[in-house]
């Protein structure tokens, strides 16, 4: 079976760069496949255009879809899963891929009636953040990422959905060193264990 990664940080000097790294190693160990679409690497085009946007808010299909846009699609549908990793930046995805969404989720593809998008087995999210899950949880930070990431953005794309965050991880925190292995053997079981029996 195979996930599509969807990997979202502007430095390989980063600890979401291992979540990413010891994720894969967990889908190789169950032999599973995956592709990646390196977001930063790539320098996927962020800014949805005007034609873009008359496209998806007049919900004209006849308006053509760009190429980059297209090859995400394919592969969605080529995949079983799909999973997110990046690190929070503002409560939310990078600006990066909160762009992936808007140019990918495209009307006809993602939303609207007779949808081309294949409902996948699995939808996941890894994001490491500096504060803690206690801060989390009482500012309601995590209800927000829930609503948005799981609710909102997998919603019934996927057949099961699930929001890990690796906590603790800035740099000035003694929690990142002190956490550091649990989250990545966090990450390897998530990618082990992602596709179950299938
Ligand atoms: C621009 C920026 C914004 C950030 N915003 C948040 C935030 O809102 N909440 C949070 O918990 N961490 C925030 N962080 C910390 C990142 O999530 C942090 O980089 C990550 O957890 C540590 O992993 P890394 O070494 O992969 O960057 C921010 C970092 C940057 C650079």
């Amino acid at each position: 079976m195979q996930a599509f990664i969807v990997y979202a940080h502007p430095s390989e000097d980063s600890f979401t760069r291992h979540i990413r790294d010891s994720f894969m190693a967990g889908l190789e160990s169950s032999g599973h496949s995956y592709i990646i679409s390196d977001l930063y690497k790539m320098n996927f085009k962020s800014d949805i255009s005007e034609a873009e946007y008359l496209r998806e808010a007049h919900y004209r299909r006849e308006v053509s879809v760009p190429a980059d846009v297209i090859a995400e699609h394919e592969k969605i549908n080529s995949s079983d899963a799909i999973v997110f990793i990046f690190p929070l930046f503002w409560s939310d995805a990078p600006a990066k891929l909160v762009g992936w969404f808007n140019r990918v989720w495209t009307f006809g593809f993602a939303y609207g009636e007779n949808r081309s998008m294949k409902q996948l087995e699995k939808g996941l999210v890894l994001c490491s953040a500096g504060n803690t899950m206690e801060y989390f949880h009482h500012t309601g930070i995590l209800n927000a990422l829930e609503k948005v990431m799981l609710e909102d953005r997998l919603f019934d794309r996927v057949k099961s959905k699930e929001l890990i965050i690796m906590d603790g991880t800035s740099r000035e925190n003694p929690l990142r060193e002190q956490n550091w292995d649990d989250h990545l053997e966090r990450a390897f079981q998530a990618g082990a264990g992602i596709l179950g029996g299938l």
